[in-house]
């Protein structure tokens, strides 16, 4: 395995122009994938709201469904740097509850670090998880737990104004101790004028190639919801059509009855008796004196 990725490897990429591979992940199967697949950071974002749990924004995610799903994330990633998003409400406060929140999240999370969103208002709370021992990743842009302050999931910083706030949030935030930075929704000239601004790593959703780094959801970008498709996400794979496919000839054969077949069922020890109307089992090739293995449970194996 190579080594794991920290926080000093995605400075080092930022400085030897290598770009940074993000993405979200929510349970351990994926991470585990992703994570084989090359992912450097893998991110427990709080779009879970949306993705798993069904819901139309991120604002109802709790903390103790964030430490949950993070904890799962951390087992499935070996060589990743996993990252704990701070759910809404978690850190708007104050920046006592901040700390005590991301500390949740990397003791029973088990992450290496935490986000959170919002501009040069949020750097007292960055200065006081960073001085917790805790690292931070900032998230500028089209910050969706303000929703309804945005008036909806728009692009942010398009006029001079807007991205000069957003510039000098950036070097806010940077200021207090952020480790990266998250651009969503940006326009590429203005994400390249941060990202050229910052000693940081910047990492971009929907805000050009300028960036360090690129992070997608990860069910965007495998194709599993054909009814989304926003400008910023290309999909790499179409998962919902391979699903459906494949339980679509899962049914078929199940309503045939011809799954299981004799290759995917057990057969009992030889020679004992069974309930009529069965008398004795004939003696089975294959069937052996000795507990059977099963060969593993919900694709976990044993
Ligand atoms: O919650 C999330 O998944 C995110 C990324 C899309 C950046 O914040």
């Amino acid at each position: 395995m190579k080594d794991k990725v920290t926080i000093h490897t995605l400075k080092r990429l930022k400085q030897s122009g290598q770009k940074i591979c993000m993405v979200t992940a929510y349970d351990a199967t994926f991470a585990r994938i992703l994570d084989e697949g090359g992912a450097d950071v893998l991110l427990v974002g709080d779009s879970l709201g949306m993705v798993v749990q069904g819901q139309d924004s991120t604002l109802p995610v709790t903390m103790d469904q964030m430490v949950y799903h993070s904890a799962a994330v951390a087992r499935g990633a070996k060589r990743a740097h996993v990252v704990g998003d701070l759910p809404f409400m978690s850190y708007q406060v104050s920046p006592q509850e901040a700390v005590r929140n991301a500390g949740r999240l990397v003791s029973e999370g088990n992450v290496g670090s935490v986000k959170l969103e919002g501009g040069a208002e949020f750097a007292d709370t960055v200065r006081a998880i960073v001085r917790a021992s805790i690292p931070v990743m900032g998230h500028l842009g089209l910050t969706p737990q303000s929703v309804h302050k945005m008036g909806g999931y728009v692009v942010q910083g398009r006029d001079e104004d807007a991205a000069r706030r957003m510039l000098d949030d950036a070097l806010a935030l940077e200021a207090a101790g952020a480790y990266a930075l998250v651009l969503e929704g940006v326009p590429l000239e203005l994400a390249r004028t941060i990202t050229q601004s910052l000693k940081i790593p910047t990492i971009g959703i929907g805000a050009g190639k300028h960036c360090d780094g690129q992070v997608l959801v990860c069910y965007d970008l495998l194709g599993m919801n054909p009814d989304f498709k926003p400008k910023f996400v290309k999909r790499f794979a179409n998962l919902h059509g391979n699903i459906t496919e494949a339980a679509n000839t899962y049914f078929a054969e199940v309503r045939a009855g011809t799954f299981p077949d004799e290759e995917h069922s057990f057969k009992a020890t030889k020679g004992i008796r069974l309930v009529t109307p069965t008398p004795v089992v004939p003696e089975a090739e294959g069937a052996g004196e000795a507990a059977e293995k099963v060969g593993g449970i919900y694709g976990a194996p044993v």
